[in-house]
Formats: C-alpha cells, sequence, structure tokens
C-alpha cells in the first residue's frame, strides 16, 4: 500500500466510525491482493535477486526474502551494539536476565514446533540437515554387524556420513535399489518390506521425506509404520518438507526427524529443526560437545555450543509470519504447484523427452525433474552435472539442478514464490544453446 492510500484511509478513519470501518476493509483488500502477487511483483518487492540473476533450483540454497534479510541485519546491529551481553543473556540468564526474561532460542523453538505439529521439548534448532543428521547417526548405540538402511536416492553426503559410522561402529551400510519408473507407494513400500526381510540385523533406515536427486515424496507414513513393526529405527531427512509439505511430527511413527527450513521456509541460511521421539532424548546430544553436552533437557544440550551465529534460529519465527502473511501452505502450494507442473510440461516438450515416470502424488509439490536431451558434449554420467550446470549460468544467468540417475541426466527444476513462466523459458533456451540443439 502506498504511504498516500495510507494517509487517505486515516484520514477518512477520523471523521466518521463508518469511514474507519471502509478504511480497514480497504487495508485488508489491499492485503488480500498483495497475498496473491507472487511472481515477477515478488520477487522485485521482497528478494534482493540480481537482475540478470534466474533462480530455477530453489532447493540447494534457496533465497531470503528481504524483510528476513533485514531482521537478520537488525539483530547482527543489535548484537554488536553489546556483544557479550547478547551471549551472556542466551548462555547465562541468572546473572544477565533478559528484559522479560525472554530466551529467544526457546520462542524460535516453540513457533518452529507449533509449524511442524511438534512438541516443543521434543524439538530442537541446529545449523543445517547435515548437522542432525550427524547428531542422530554419530549416538546411536550401533554396534559390529548392525545395519543401517539407506536408498539409492538419498543425499550424496549422508552415504559418507554412514560409511564413517559404520566404520567407528563396525556396523555396515545396506542401500536399496529405488527404480524408476514408480507405478504406485506400494513398489516402494515392498521394496522396504523386501529389504526389512533380506536383512535382518537392519537397526535405523534413513528415509527421505522428498528425495534429492529425483524429487519423489515417498509415502512417509507407511514406511514409517513398516519400519516401526519390524523394530527398526526411522531417521528421517525431510531437508525439503518443512514449508513445502504438511508435517504433523508428532502423529508420524518415526523416531527422529530433520527438515531445514532454509530451503522452503524463508528463514536464513543455517536454520534446521531436529525432531526426536522422547524415548531417544537421553542419547541424543549435538555432535559438537560443548559446556552444555550433559545438560538434562534435550533444549539445553542443543543450545549453547560454543560462540556460534544463533541469529538465523531467531528468524525463524518472522520466516513463518512471512509464510503466513503470503497466505500459508495452501495459497503458495496453489502457485508453485501449479507453475512448476506447467514447467516440466513445457520443457518435456521443448527438449523432446519426458519427465521422471512416477505417480502424480509422489511428485514433490515444488519440484519437478525432466529428463535433459542426450548430446555427445554432456553424455549420461554424473561429471556432466556440474558441466551442464556451469554451462547453463554462464550462458544465461540461469541456476538448475542437474542429476544423474536411471542411466539418465535429468534437470531439476523447482518453483517458489518468486519465479514465473518468463524463468523456465530462459531455462528452456539456454539448456538448447547450450546443448548446441536446434530449436
Ligand atoms: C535431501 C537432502 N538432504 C539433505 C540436504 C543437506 O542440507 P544442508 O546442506 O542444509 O545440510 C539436502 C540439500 O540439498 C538435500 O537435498
Amino acid at each position: 500500500m502506498k504511504p498516500v492510500e495510507v494517509a487517505s484511509s486515516v484520514a477518512v478513519g477520523i471523521f466518521s466510525a463508518a469511514g474507519l470501518v471502509w478504511g480497514l476493509q480497504y487495508y485488508s483488500r489491499k492485503r488480500q491482493a498483495a497475498k496473491k502477487a507472487f511472481g515477477r511483483e515478488l520477487r522485485q518487492a521482497e528478494y534482493c535477486f540480481a537482475e540478470d540473476f534466474c533462480l530455477c533450483n530453489n532447493g540447494s540454497f534457496a533465497a531470503v526474502p528481504r524483510p528476513i534479510l533485514q531482521l537478520q541485519q537488525r539483530l547482527i546491529a543489535e548484537r554488536e551494539r553489546k556483544p557479550a551481553l547478547w551471549y551472556r543473556r542466551q548462555y547465562d540468564p541468572k546473572w544477565f536476565p533478559s528484559e522479560g526474561g525472554h530466551n529467544r532460542y526457546a520462542q524460535a523453538v516453540m513457533a518452529v514446533a507449533e509449524f511442524v505439529g511438534a512438541k516443543s521439548e521434543n524439538l530442537v534448532l541446529v545449523e543445517n540437515t547435515t548437522t542432525g543428521i550427524n547428531c542422530v547417526l554419530q549416538n546411536l548405540p550401533l554396534t559390529k554387524g548392525d545395519k543401517i538402511l539407506l536408498t539409492t536416492h538419498g543425499y550424496g553426503s549422508f552415504i559418507k556420513t554412514v560409511q564413517y559410522v559404520c566404520e567407528k561402529t563396525g556396523s555396515e551400510a545396506v542401500v536399496l535399489e529405488i527404480p524408476v519408473p514408480i507405478e504406485s507407494e506400494d513398489d516402494i513400500v515392498k521394496l522396504y518390506a523386501d529389504a526389512l526381510e533380506q536383512h535382518s540385523n537392519i537397526k535405523v533406515a534413513v528415509i527421505d521425506h522428498i528425495t534429492c536427486p529425483s524429487a519423489i515424496l515417498m509415502p512417509m507414513e507407511r514406511l514409517a509404520a513398516l519400519c516401526q513393526q519390524k523394530d527398526v529405527l526411522v531417521l528421517v531427512d525431510g531437508a525439503h518438507a518443512p514449508g513445502q509439505v504438511p508435517l504433523n511430527l508428532e502423529q508420524l511413527p518415526v523416531d527422529f526427524y530433520v527438515g531445514n527450513l532454509h530451503k522452503w521456509l524463508f528463514s536464513p541460511r543455517g536454520c534446521a529443526l531436529l525432531w526426536v521421539h522422547p524415548s531417544h532424548h537421553d542419547s541424543i546430544r549435538h555432535v559438537i560437545t560443548s559446556h552444555s553436552t550433559y545438560a538434562p533437557t534435550l533444549m539445553e544440550r542443543f543450545c549453547f555450543i560454543g560462540t556460534r551465529d544463533n541469529i538465523p534460529y531467531y528468524c525463524a519465527t518472522a520466516a513463518i509470519k512471512f509464510h503466513h502473511d503470503l497466505g500459508g501452505l495452501e495459497a503458495i502450494t496453489a502457485y508453485n504447484a501449479s507453475l512448476c507442473g506447467w514447467a516440466a510440461d513445457m520443457l518435456a516438450k521443448a527438449w523432446s523427452t519426458e519427465q521422471l515416470a512416477i505417480p502424480a502424488h509422489m511428485r514433490a509439490p515444488f519440484m519437478a525433474i525432466v529428463a535433459v536431451p542426450e548430446t555427445d558434449a554432456y553424455p549420461a554420467c554424473p561429471e556432466s552435472c556440474g558441466k551442464l550446470m556451469g554451462a547453463v549460468f554462464s550462458h544465461s544467468g540461469v541456476i538448475a539442478a542437474f542429476s544423474h540417475f536411471n542411466e539418465r541426466l535429468w534437470c531439476r527444476l523447482s518453483s517458489h514464490v518468486y519465479n514465473c513462466q518468463d524463468d523456465y523459458y530462459k531455462l528452456r533456451d539456454a539448456v538448447l544453446q547450450v546443448m548446441q540443439i536446434d530449436q
């Protein structure tokens, strides 16, 4: 709303109660309209992108909206006015009480817990999903002969985390191959059921809620229930879930859930949640030992990990409000999912390829996978992914993700509230031109 419009609403309100009501209704109508202004308008108003930069892969590092960035900068400035006090208040509240007794970490935990349907005593905030996954895997009481179940669609670095844990504990990794096409959820559930049948010593399954290279929305409830029946612990890699799919963590029969707030939930980078079932509270500590490693509660153990930057956590409440003010998950999904579906159809047609063959309801709502044309310069191998991403960016300033699985090269595109159709036309043309395919 422009200042002049505010002034006119206020002026009318001064003269009569009816005028005031009208002014408020007018303001509210403008807010409603603002809620719908996704795409280019939102990009201009709320993001800091350079004019020549086009992000078609929010899924990796995302983009922080301007109001959240401004809050982060304000908090940094506030901290630097009295830096020691900032940390003393957080870590030593007995001698350095905050005004009103606020504990910003606890407040952020409560806001995030409410957003993801969790009890705040079961949830902590950590730096990123990588940290959360390590906090769990490195603290599990695994011994020689135990097995950890992963899949071929798991996040690359967690294969190394599991390898490291196996080296230390004598446990073994079992990597479940998930072939595509997938006809139905039953295919996936059967693959897990067979693996659990075949390997009696699986102690923990690391299950992606949304897979990284293939953007598959896994049938989480069914897989978790299956593992629970077999006494297998479930650690969910939900890096892409908060802000993209509804979550009700207390209702999910899992042991641990980790998810980023800085991918789809607008928080600054360096903000993720770790949910721990109460039966495991005693065994889970931050992977970095620090002053509070032996503190009694989960929250105390995770709050003070050396001198670190807690400000991304303190922005979580504002990030959730930003999400809410855009209309919440329903409005955001309506925009993102339809734009992403349109873009995937358009790209597959333009590139004469196809989308990943999985049921529509197993596609991540804000991400899609389209096969990339095959050329000699970009053969279907892992090395082509980075090479193509770099070439597309140098050519047109477009960032999209490329992955290699099922012996094909795929483009993983995504849609978030700042994207518009033009972004995908740029991506289409950049891939065709870089690959020297006639249009
Ligand atoms: C499925 C999945 N898990 C984990 C991660 C790692 O997240 P972070 O770098 O925030 O630790 C990613 C990052 O893209 C991911 O896609």
